[in-house]
């Protein structure tokens, strides 16, 4: 190779120069003050999520605009690294805020790195990652922020559905900045360095006098837990960036793709005779519904999504011989697994996500009911609960249930029985379905008999118990067609994995419409 001449090599060596520059961030003084608080580096973050030497970095020169209070103002690679990369061999496009420069705080050109690579995703049909950790608005630029932001919240709205957008909060994301995240299809966070809230500490101390700390407020535990923000903890960068990689086993590029399937060493027809271990015909005891997914699922892997919050639904993906599937399914040991208010909005909002990337869903029902309770009617469960059933409708891709044990009333639809849309319905010789229990039913239908009867207590039993032998099992049901087919434990896996390879084509078409009105 010739040596270039003396004035080449100069322009080499400041460009070199001037990358450098950039991608020092804030210093190494700042960077230090990241470790000590236990996070990674905007860059680290970057290439510990990407396949190794798969970046490729963009608008690595951008500066902010200057105004009267910007003038002067050092902020290398404006607060922000993006570029695009990829994960397992797929491309990715990612966006980092930089916390050492300016406390990654949001300006107007800091917004055009991000919203650049949004464009980017969507007109390649790619993914996007954010990577927050970032002041908020930068207040030296004013309106000009806001603004910036306002592009970013458009873009996550408007590629919602179109292309995954995953949120990762690894430092402060306070004010409007939320919004950001929570439009995206999911959010997750690590413990102790991340926090999410509208209005920080010093602001609710003066105006409601309440005294919190940031982590009380909107750490991880709180919207994992609390408030349903989040949808996965960990501890540490590291731990957040691998979830992100292992979240995208289960998505596909884009809408119009299907999620990537892998090589299964699980046997489809693996037998499941562990079940009749873990269900007990006895509809009073509860039994682990984790353990009954494990069981059906490849390998007994199963990447649980919002684990910590309302615990009566679970939530969540596996696969099931090698295809990606959404699983929703009742918790008879929380609550008694039935509906409220959050396990609803849990439910509904996971079912919308599958049918956008085009993930089956299995649902598996054991559930006597929405919860009772003037809380629960006050708080709009008539409201949130048509969410599930609005999801559940409105969801195009393959739709299989399995009634476990009890599916009793609106409840029964609500877990997408034949009627709402479901292409096949199973269900266990354990199975019950009833307008109600046989407790209620009897009080209500038999509540002469029982009054005027000379031991209203044994004829109330008797009752009951007639009841149960006539309403409480699969068998009527399956008669009229709502269930297509009682099946014998065992042969679980085998025949889930049968009908969703059978349903693996299917299409629907729906009427004209801009987009449904969902009940929010
Ligand atoms: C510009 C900012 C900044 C901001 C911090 N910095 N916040 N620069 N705009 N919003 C700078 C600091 O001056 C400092 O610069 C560096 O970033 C690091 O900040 P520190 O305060 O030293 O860091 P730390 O002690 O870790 O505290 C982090 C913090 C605190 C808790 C986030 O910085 C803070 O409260 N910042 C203000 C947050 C805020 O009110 N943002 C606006 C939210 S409203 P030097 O040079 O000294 O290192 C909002 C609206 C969005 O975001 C609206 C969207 C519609």
């Amino acid at each position: 190779m010739t040596q270039p001449n003396m004035e080449l090599q100069e322009l080499i060596a400041k460009m070199e120069q001037r990358r450098a520059y950039v991608e020092a961030g804030g210093g190494p003084e700042r960077a230090k003050k990241q470790h000590e608080g236990g996070k990674l580096t905007a860059r680290e973050r970057i290439e510990k999520l990407l396949d190794e030497g798969s970046f490729l970095e963009m608008s690595t020169f951008v500066q902010h605009g200057r105004n009267r209070l910007m003038d002067g103002v050092e902020a290398p690679g404006e607060g922000v690294v993006t570029g695009s990369g990829t994960i397992d061999g797929r491309q990715v496009f990612v966006f980092s805020q930089d916390f050492t420069v300016l406390g990654g705080s949001l300006g107007k050109r800091n917004a055009l790195k991000v919203t650049k690579i949004m464009d980017l995703a969507a007109k390649t049909g790619c993914p996007v990652i954010g990577l927050n950790d970032s002041a908020g608005a930068r207040i030296q630029e004013g309106v000009d922020s806001l603004s910036g932001y306002g592009e970013i919240f458009y873009r996550n709205s408007i590629y919602s559905g179109s292309i995954p957008q995953i949120s990762a909060i690894l430092g402060p994301c306070a004010g409007g900045a939320v919004y950001s995240p929570a439009i995206t299809d999911f959010v997750l966070m690590s413990r102790g360095s991340s926090y999410m809230f509208i209005t920080g500490p010093e602001v609710i101390k003066s105006v409601t006098r309440e005294e919190v700390t940031f982590d009380q407020l909107g750490g991880a535990d709180v919207h994992t837990r609390k408030s349903g923000v989040a949808h996965l903890a960990y501890n540490g960068d590291e731990a957040v960036l691998q979830g992100i990689r292992d979240l995208l086993k289960y998505l596909p590029q884009n809408a119009r793709e299907m999620p990537p399937v892998r090589d299964c060493v699980d046997p489809a027809d693996r037998r499941n005779d562990k079940l009749l271990d873990i269900i007990n015909p006895d509809q009073r005891k509860p039994y682990a519904m984790h353990e009954v997914i494990a069981e059906l699922v490849d390998g007994g892997e199963f990447l649980e999504i919002q684990p910590d919050w309302a615990k009566n639904i679970i939530i969540g993906f596996a696969h099931l011989n090698g295809q990606p599937i959404g699983i929703v399914a009742n918790n008879p040991k929380a609550m008694a697994g039935t509906l409220n208010i959050d396990a609803s909005d849990k439910a509904a909002r996971f079912i919308r996500t599958c049918d956008c990337y085009n993930v089956p869903i299995l649902t598996l029902v054991d559930v006597t009911g929405f919860l009772p309770g003037t809380q629960q009617e006050y708080g709009g469960i008539i409201r949130h609960g048509a969410k599930m059933l609005y999801a559940y409708a409105e969801a195009s891709v393959p739709k299989v249930t399995l009634i476990t044990r009890k599916s009793y009333g609106g409840a029964y639809l609500a877990m997408n029985s034949r009627d709402m849309g479901a292409d096949v319905v199973y269900a266990w010789p354990t199975a019950a379905v009833a307008v109600m229990g046989a407790e209620g039913a009897a009080n209500i239908v038999y509540r002469k008999e029982i009054k005027e009867a000379e031991n209203p207590a044994a004829k109330r039993a008797e009752v009951v118990a007639e009841y149960k032998e006539t309403f409480d099992n699969p068998y009527i049901a399956a008669a009229k067609g709502y269930i297509d087919d009682v099946i014998a434990m065992e042969d679980t896996r085998k025949i889930l994995i049968q009908t969703f390879t059978m349903l693996r084509d299917k299409e629907e078409v729906r009427p004209y419409k801009k987009h449904g009105n969902i009940p929010l």
